[in-house]
């Protein structure tokens, strides 16, 4: 891209794409206009309307910096825009969580089948809150629910915070800091929901670079990435009601151990879900209505 020549919007996203597209990154055009449209402060498909005009020279150079960083440090779009989309919510991220990801609507949507009334007054609890993504999402299609959502990093609880602010949802949700059930100690939900981190460690070398971007307490779930998963299934049961919901993102090849983990918890309607791309991504349960044998004793 040179400096002397004057670039039109088009000839500057054609150049990226291409630009990106050598450096193996999948979506390039994609990039290009989100990282394009930040620079020139506009939206994306404004971009299509004003392909012919000629940016400024500040716009210009802010837009290079911004394709350097993704070209060669492979920083994900979302945090160099700091911006992600999810369930229609826009919400502000950063280094120090988790990019929420299209096939965490799984879980919402699992989630949400599990609490069919609108206005019910549900209490629901999501652990690893992260960007506060699947939290704020359940709030906003469950008005009259009360969300508690937790985290094990202080950071990423102020940034959750801080977009149920934004988005007017912090009424009806509150934040937590502890590992896992621990940030909610004897307390019981209708619906328990969590994306862990459940990348293996031992696959670290051969994930995308993007990764190394995003925290690792919010990736790796030990050597094999059942570590917090597994714990987090053998406890819930506790922290349900009667007949409550419990519904966990999984990697796909982790679907049937976790869902035999929910069996041996003593949950029952154990379901696995697909996402959008038809792999495995969420096992959902019930806790039973009545209590086993052994806890009446
Ligand atoms: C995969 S990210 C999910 C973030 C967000 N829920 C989403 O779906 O985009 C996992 C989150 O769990 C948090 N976490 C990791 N270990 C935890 C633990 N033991 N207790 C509570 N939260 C934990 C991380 O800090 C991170 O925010």
């Amino acid at each position: 891209m040179s400096k002397e020549k004057s670039w039109t919007i088009l000839e500057l996203l054609e150049w990226t794409t291409e630009h990106f597209a050598q450096r193996g990154i999948e979506a390039a055009r994609l990039d290009a206009e989100c990282l394009l449209a930040h620079a020139l402060g506009t939206k994306r498909l404004q971009l299509y309307v004003d392909f012919e005009k000629t940016p400024e020279i500040e716009e210009r150079a802010r837009f290079r910096e911004l394709v350097v960083r993704r070209a060669t440090e492979r920083v994900p779009v979302s945090q160099l825009i700091g911006k992600k989309e999810f369930w229609s919510l826009e919400l502000d991220v950063s280094g120090d969580v988790l990019s929420p990801r299209p096939e965490t609507e799984t879980l919402v949507e699992a989630a949400l089948a599990r609490l069919p009334d609108p206005r019910g007054q549900y209490r629901i609890l999501d652990l690893g809150t992260g960007s506060g993504a699947i939290a704020l999402a359940l709030s906003s299609e469950r008005s009259e629910a009360l969300v508690t959502a937790t985290d094990i990093s202080p950071e990423a609880l102020q940034i959750a915070s801080s977009n149920a602010d934004k988005l007017h949802l912090s009424e009806r949700l509150r934040f937590l800091e502890g590992d896992l059930l621990g940030a909610v100690p004897g307390e019981q939900f209708d619906l328990v929901v969590s994306n862990p981190p459940y990348v293996a460690r031992r696959d670290a070398e051969s994930l995308p670079p993007e990764l190394a971007h995003e925290p690792e307490v919010a990736l790796y779930g030990g050597e094999d990435g059942f570590a917090v998963a597994s714990r987090l299934v053998a406890e819930v049961r506790g922290a349900l009601v009667p007949e409550g919901a419990f519904a966990i993102e999984i990697a796909p090849d982790q679907a049937e151990r976790v869902a035999e983990e929910c069996r041996k918890a003593g949950l029952e309607e154990i379901e696995i879900l697909q996402d959008l791309a038809r792999r495995p991504r969420v096992v959902a349960a019930r806790k039973p209505a009545e209590p086993a044998r052994d806890e009446r004793k």
